[in-house]
């Protein structure tokens, strides 16, 4: 049963809460001098864009990769270019030994972890009915359970510091179902994925933030195939793919202190496909 107005004016003890120690200046808000932030599927494609915004914004970055290894390289190089720290690491998020190794690595590493960005993500769009079961798991196990181990091992490490900062790329395909290529499980997948977001930031709201990133068709290895492109173009309100330095901007304020007022948010960023 809802309360009585009476039981809502009560107060209760360290409410309201203090307003961060942040900037007042919006350019100032979203340095991130010092930070540590992980990036999965940092090879390439969104993740890479991501790691990029981060390093130019001052943030140390571990790049994680699964089977790219020029993450090696675009790490060294941003590390070169904008005088930051970086580490890659090689680690496929659908096992959770390697996810709970590879983030004592990072602590071990950068000893502290103040963004994790878990982007890595995969499809085999099919319809269920020409889908193996084996493929379903396949895209489950990065999908979802990479999702999960990679949010419990972070945020183990989000608990004992008091802070934390979750971003989880989902996907417009969580508000809608693509067409014409019909591909529920990833469909399903990243709807998984942004409710569990949502969830955990309730569940952490004591040290952390949690964020999804839903985008629309962009011009990656998982962006439109070639027979969905043309439909992309006519449903994207903008008519065309989104080219992923128009991503940058968003992760570099949802990691920020530009952010701090935002939790369990999922933004859509899809040139205006969803809109029709
Ligand atoms: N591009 C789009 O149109 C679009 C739209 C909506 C959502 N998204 C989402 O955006 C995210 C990034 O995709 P993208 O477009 O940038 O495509 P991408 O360049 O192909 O990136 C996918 C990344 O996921 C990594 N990955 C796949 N399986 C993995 C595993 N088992 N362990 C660790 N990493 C794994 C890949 O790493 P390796 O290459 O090193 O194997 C790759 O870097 C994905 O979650 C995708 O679902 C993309």
């Amino acid at each position: 049963m809802s309360m009585t107005v009476s039981e809502c004016t009560q107060t209760r003890d360290g409410f309201p809460r203090p307003f961060p120690n942040t900037p007042a200046n919006v350019l100032e808000q979203f340095k991130l001098n010092g930070k540590v932030v992980v990036v999965t599927g940092a090879a390439d494609g969104i993740g890479l864009a991501v790691s990029e915004a981060m390093a130019e914004a001052g943030a140390n970055v571990a790049l994680w990769y699964n089977s790219n290894d020029a993450a090696v390289k675009r790490g060294e190089e941003l590390a070169r270019d904008h005088g930051v720290k970086t580490v890659a690491y090689k680690v496929d998020i659908s096992n959770p030994e390697e996810v709970q190794k590879a983030v004592g690595d990072v602590v071990r590493d950068f000893e502290r972890i103040d963004v994790f960005v878990a982007n890595a993500g995969m499809a085999i769009s099919k319809p269920i009915l020409e889908q193996t079961l084996d493929e379903y798991r396949k895209q489950m196990s990065v999908n979802v359970d990479g999702v999960v181990s990679c949010a419990k091992y972070a945020g183990e490490v989000f608990q004992r510091q008091g802070s934390g900062n979750l971003i989880i790329t989902s996907s417009m395909s969580a508000h809608i179902v693509n067409v014409p290529t019909d591909q529920p499980v990833y469909n399903g997948s990243k709807a998984f994925v942004t409710q569990f977001g949502k969830s955990l930031a309730r569940e952490w709201r004591d040290f952390a933030r949690v964020n999804i990133v839903s985008p629309g068709f962009f011009d990656t290895k998982m962006g439109a195939s070639p027979l969905a492109v043309n439909e992309a173009y006519r449903m994207a309100v903008l008519g065309r793919q989104g080219h992923v330095k128009e991503i940058k901007g968003l992760y570099l304020y949802l990691a920020s202190d530009a952010s701090t007022y935002m939790t369990g948010s999922d933004v859509l960023i899809d040139g205006g496909y969803v809109l029709p």
